[in-house]
């Protein structure tokens, strides 16, 4: 079995793993945070992509597991000879990981990697399609802060149309049962959002008193999200959660990115560091999550 995508996850399954995410936080608190649940198993890090967060969170998740880890990097790797993505795979295959991590700038990768090799196999994330462990951080943080993901309001604000954060977000939450709203100008949504479970708006003011949750995301100008709006100044004057937008937030609402932040666009540096942020809890849930996910794939009946 695999972990690929949150569309389809059952508010049970969601819920079972935060719970195990909680205990994991509870391990990683003690003074030798490491449990001997996976010892024995090795999972194959893969990254065709960059990463500072998912890549280190899913290596010390591992280890914090008792798992052993072998690191794969594109840029050093045999890719740079025409080695093809099916033989790569392959070849890490035949080095005896029970399972795999994959991050690819196409969409689906992971899947083929995991017809492939017939490995369980985690989405860290494919081009602008999933990232759903990123999702389950997100929900394990908000289920800490508000006691229960239900309910809650929910603005998902910036380069939507290029991000798997939000894709996997907006199937997570609403499974959750929170309200989701999609804020961003019309060039940065997808090219149809009918059918997606959410509301959009076309400027962070018309929904800011309300939400609960400010979800930022940045411009991804790799993916070209930077190339479809006017100036970076036009886009923070109506997008961008300033100081002063932040006061109007409603009172007790929380501000999340799943970073890396672009500080003085999407986000104010005093706001990214202030009191409502939770993005440092984000970072630590981080490790949690990816436990719990490692620990349901590979601990089988040994659990
Ligand atoms: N949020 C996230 O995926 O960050 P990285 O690209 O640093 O892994």
């Amino acid at each position: 079995m695999s972990f690929l995508t949150t569309t389809g996850l059952s508010r049970g399954k969601v819920h079972q793993l935060l719970d195990l995410a909680d205990s994991f936080v509870e391990v990683l608190g003690r003074t030798v945070p490491k449990v001997p649940a996976l010892r024995g198993k090795t999972v194959a890090l893969m990254f065709f992509e960059n990463s500072t967060r998912t890549r280190m969170s899913f290596e010390k998740a591992a280890k914090a597991l008792s798992a052993d880890t072998m690191n794969f990097a594109a840029r050093s790797s045999s890719l740079s000879k025409g080695e093809s993505l099916r033989d790569t795979a392959l070849t890490v295959r035949a080095m005896g990981p029970h399972c795999l991590v994959v991050r690819h700038r196409a969409t689906g990768a992971p899947w083929r990697v995991a017809e492939w090799t017939g490995l369980p196999v985690i989405n860290a994330g494919d081009g602008a399609h999933q990232h759903p462990t990123q999702a389950m951080l997100d929900a394990l943080t908000l289920r800490q802060h508000f006691g229960n993901v239900e309910g809650l309001r929910i603005a998902i604000v910036g380069d939507i149309r290029h991000s798997r954060v939000a894709r996997s977000n907006v199937a997570l939450l609403t499974t959750l049962g929170a309200e989701v709203t999609l804020v961003a100008p019309i060039t940065l949504l997808p090219e149809a959002v009918d059918g997606w479970p959410v509301r959009t708006a076309s400027g962070l003011d018309e929904v800011l008193a309300e939400m609960d949750v400010i979800y930022l995301l940045r411009i991804q100008t790799e993916r070209g999200g930077g190339e479809v709006f006017p100036s970076v100044s036009e886009y923070v004057s109506r997008f961008g959660l300033t100081r002063q937008r932040a006061r109007e937030m409603k009172e007790g609402a929380v501000v999340l990115h799943p970073g890396p932040m672009n500080r003085g666009v999407e986000i104010a540096p005093m706001v990214a560091d202030g009191p409502s942020s939770l993005v440092t809890q984000q970072v630590s849930n981080g490790l949690a999550i990816r436990m719990a996910i490692l620990f349901d794939l590979l601990s089988g009946d040994e659990a």
